[in-house]
C-alpha cells in the first residue's frame, strides 16, 4: 500500500542474479493485470519497444534490469567474455526507444558500475554489483517522485481542475509517477482536484493507463479526446496543466508524448501555467536544445489500425512522430526532485541540475 492506496508494481526483479525482471503488461491495462516475464535480453528489448513497459523513468529501470538478464549465464572465469556482452547488451537495449533519455542514463551508469570492477572482480561478482546498481536505480526513483510530488502539490490548491496528457503516473516511474504525483500528493495533503485527461492519441495512454490510476486513488477524473482541450480550456475548467518529460535540453525545450507543444500552446493562449514534472535524470544537458531530441517515429499501423480494426484507406501515407517538443519559453515551471525551477532557462536549470547526471 502507499499512502493508503493499492501501490501499482510497474516493475519487481525476482530472484538472485540470475533471476528474471517481471513487468506489468500495460498493453493489456485496463481490462486486464496481466505479469509479463523478460528472462532474455530480447524479452527486454521487446517488451520497451512494445510499450509493455513504458514511461521514461521505467523504461531506465526497465534497461538497467535488462542488463542483469542479458550478462547471464556467462562462465565464471570468463571476465572478458562478460565485458563483451555488456557492450552488446548496451548497445541492443539502447536501440529500443529513442527519445527517453532515461533509458541512457540508466544504461550508462550499468557501465559504468562494471567498469569501476575491471581488474578487480571476477564475473559473478561484477553480475552481483550489476544488480546492486539496477536496484539502487529502482529505489532512487521511489524517492525522486515523491520528492516531486512534494514541491509540485505546493503549486496547486484546492478545488482547481488540472489538465494532464499520456501517464506519467505510477505505471511510467516504480510506482508513484511524476506529474501524477503532483495529484496523489495533493490529494493527500486534502485538495480536491478535478483531473481532466487528455485520452493521448494513437495509443491511448490518457484513457487505458492515467485515467485507470486516477480513479483507482479516488481522484474526480474526466477523460476528454485530445482535441477537446482548447474547448475545456475556454470554459475555464481548468487551472493548470501537468504533464510529464521524455528528455529536457539544456536551455529547458522538452519531449514529452506527441500532442503535448499543443497543449502548451493552448495554455498560453488561455493564460494557464503549463507545468513539467521530471526527475533531474530526465534532463539531457548536452544537448543545447531541443532541435537536437532524436524523436521516435513508430508505425503507421498505431494509426490506420487502432487496436487491431482498420480505420484508414489502404495505401494512405501516414507520419506517427510518438513525440514533440515543447520549447522552454511556453514552461512555466519544471517539476523536479530537486525542487522547482521557473522561469524555466539554461542558468536556473545548470544551477539546480547536476551537470554529470550519471554520477548521482
Ligand atoms: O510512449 P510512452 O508511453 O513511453 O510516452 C510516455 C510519455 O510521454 C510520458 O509523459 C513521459 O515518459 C514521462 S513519464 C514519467
Amino acid at each position: 500500500m502507499s499512502g493508503g492506496y493499492p501501490a501499482v508494481e510497474t516493475l519487481r526483479w525476482s530472484g538472485d542474479c540470475d533471476g528474471h525482471l517481471v513487468l506489468l503488461d500495460q498493453t493489456r491495462l485496463p481490462v486486464e493485470r496481466v505479469d509479463h516475464v523478460c528472462a532474455d535480453l530480447e524479452a527486454v528489448w521487446e517488451a520497451i519497444r512494445s510499450l509493455r513497459v513504458r514511461g521514461a523513468p521505467a523504461i531506465g529501470i526497465a534497461a538497467a534490469y535488462g542488463v542483469c538478464v542479458g550478462v547471464q549465464g556467462i562462465s565464471d572465469a570468463d571476465v572478458g567474455g562478460l565485458y563483451s556482452r555488456l557492450e552488446t547488451v548496451v548497445k541492443r537495449l539502447g536501440a529500443s526507444r529513442p527519445t527517453a533519455v532515461n533509458l541512457f542514463w540508466a544504461l550508462q551508469r550499468m557501465r559504468a558500475c562494471a567498469e569501476q570492477l575491471r581488474g578487480a572482480g571476477s564475473a559473478i561478482q561484477i553480475r552481483r554489483a550489476l544488480l546492486q546498481e539496477a536496484q539502487a536505480i529502482h529505489a532512487a526513483d521511489r524517492q525522486m517522485c515523491r520528492a516531486i510530488g512534494a514541491h509540485g502539490a505546493v503549486l496547486l490548491s484546492d478545488g482547481m481542475g488540472v489538465l494532464t496528457h499520456c501517464n506519467a503516473g505510477g505505471l511510467a516511474t516504480s510506482d508513484y509517477g511524476t506529474a501524477l504525483a503532483v495529484f496523489f500528493t495533493a490529494q493527500e495533503q486534502g485538495k480536491q482536484l478535478e483531473v481532466y485527461v487528455d485520452e493521448t492519441r494513437p495509443l491511448l495512454q490518457g484513457a487505458r493507463l492515467t485515467a485507470w490510476e486516477l480513479t483507482q486513488r479516488g481522484i474526480a477524473t474526466t477523460l476528454i479526446c485530445d482535441s477537446m482541450a482548447a474547448q475545456v480550456m475556454r470554459e475555464k475548467r481548468v487551472q493548470a496543466v501537468v504533464t510529464g518529460a521524455d528528455r529536457i535540453a539544456a536551455n529547458g525545450d522538452t519531449a514529452n508524448k506527441i500532442g503535448t507543444y499543443g497543449l502548451a500552446l493552448l495554455a498560453a493562449a488561455h493564460q494557464i501555467p503549463f507545468y513539467v514534472a521530471a526527475p533531474t535524470n530526465t534532463f539531457d544537458l548536452t544537448l543545447s536544445s531541443g532541435d537536437d531530441i532524436p524523436i521516435e517515429e513508430r508505425d503507421a499501423r498505431e494509426i490506420t489500425h487502432g487496436f487491431g480494426k482498420r480505420t484508414a484507406p489502404v495505401d494512405v501515407a501516414v507520419y506517427n512522430p510518438a513525440f514533440d517538443v515543447t520549447p522552454a519559453a511556453l514552461i512555466q515551471g519544471l517539476i523536479t526532485e530537486r525542487g522547482v525551477i521557473s522561469p524555466v532557462n539554461g542558468a536556473a536549470i545548470a544551477n539546480l541540475v547536476p551537470h554529470d547526471a550519471a554520477s548521482q
